[in-house]
């Protein structure tokens, strides 16, 4: 029988601090008994690692449709893929590929039944080839989020030439939302991020026009350098400084995609934060829509999304780029350093490989 761990939560950071690696702890557990009737046991392959878990590390998230975790119990991360390792179940085969959207516990083997309040979806394994962690970035919800938020809240007019920026551009989702700008018609894509080298991979393997070391240049000064004629779509995925930076350089009726402010995650504030009183004039008088983006509040467009984005990926259209942390027991280091920047493109953890034979 094959061994088995999981990641529990040890410790809280604090509303005020940043995460550690000691906030978590792997820990050997059980093998799961065989499945009972309507039950299937599954081996993770992939965790995604997601900025959004941060908030259940906190005794109160904050946040309505997510609740805390609590201390000394396994991590339930936001999404995974896995294959079914033993059926019980007439829908799932030993082999089958799955994903969980939404929820996906951290460990190398459970059990999984319809009543658990957890998906688990079969892939299709033509679409992700020897990828299957694609279904954690592009063909997922990060994906998703990238492709609504543009189309949602952006609402670019091809042809228009429209300026777009993206803060946290080398990210997962925002890698993405710059290169589904550039498909949905923006005239030019400036993207900000915390490297030199977040920089060249914007603009030397995507189609960003050029991007902004947010950590050692003048945002302010770069914008107005390279977006003479303002901005009219920001992509927000950072909040802070850089936002009341980029949103203040916008023109009127332009767009704000409030997706994401990680700036402000390891600080005791409301979400959204409160912006400056200047900033709130700004947006005001300059018409700016800034309303709040949740992709879960666009489910009945993931189907045709998700159609989009299989479309533009087999045709070559978007890179997925991942930085893979190797094992379960490097999943809450993997977080920590996301959380720090240390990624480029979607932070995965690579739990397993697909097993031959199983039952
Ligand atoms: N609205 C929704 O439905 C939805 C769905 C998914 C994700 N999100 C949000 O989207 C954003 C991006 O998520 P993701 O999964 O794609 O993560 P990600 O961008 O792949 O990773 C987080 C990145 O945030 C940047 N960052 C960390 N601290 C920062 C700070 N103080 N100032 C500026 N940048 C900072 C880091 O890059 P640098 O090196 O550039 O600092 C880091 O790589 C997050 O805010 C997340 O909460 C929203």
């Amino acid at each position: 029988m094959p061994e088995n761990f999981r990641v529990i939560l040890q410790n809280r950071p604090g509303v005020q601090g940043e995460p550690k690696e000691t906030n978590f702890h792997h820990e050997v557990c059980p093998f799961p008994n065989s499945p009972e009737p309507g039950q299937v046991l599954v081996k993770t392959l992939y965790l995604s690692v997601d900025p959004a878990l941060r908030c259940r590390m906190n005794e109160s998230t904050g946040v309505e449709y997510m609740g805390p975790w609590a201390l000394g119990e396994m991590i339930l991360g936001l999404g995974g893929v896995g294959e079914v390792y033993q059926s019980n179940h007439e829908g799932y085969t030993p082999g089958d590929l799955v994903q969980g959207a939404f929820s996906w516990p951290w460990t190398n083997y459970f059990i999984w039944e319809k009543t658990s309040g957890m998906d688990l979806d079969k892939v299709d394994r033509s679409l992700v080839g020897d990828r299957p962690s694609l279904i954690l970035s592009v063909l997922g919800l990060t994906g998703l989020t990238s492709l609504l938020g543009i189309r949602e809240k952006g609402q670019l007019t091809p042809g228009a030439n429209e300026t777009v920026v993206i803060s946290g551009a080398a990210g997962a989702c925002g890698s993405l939302a710059g290169q589904i700008a550039k498909l949905e018609g923006a005239g030019k894509v400036i993207g900000i991020c915390g490297s030199d080298e977040k920089c060249d991979y914007l603009t030397g393997d995507l189609v960003f026009d050029s991007a902004i070391n947010y950590k050692t240049q003048n945002v302010a000064e770069k914008l107005k350098t390279t977006c003479p004629d303002g901005i009219q779509v920001y992509f927000d995925n950072v909040g802070g400084d850089i936002s009341e930076t980029v949103i203040s350089q916008m023109t009127p009726n332009s767009r704000v995609i409030l997706c994401g402010q990680i700036s402000v995650y390891n600080n005791d504030v409301p979400y959204p934060p409160p912006i400056s009183a200047s900033l709130e004039a700004i947006i005001a008088e300059r018409k700016i829509s800034r309303d709040r983006f949740l992709v879960l509040n666009y489910a009945a467009k993931f189907k045709s999304g998700l159609e989009q984005l299989i479309t533009w990926l087999a045709d070559g259209k978007i890179k997925v780029r991942e930085t893979v942390a190797e094992g379960l027991e490097k999943a809450g280091s993997a977080f920590v350093s996301m959380m720090k920047g240390g990624n480029i493109g979607k932070q995965i953890v690579h739990v397993a490989d697909p097993t031959k034979n199983t039952q």
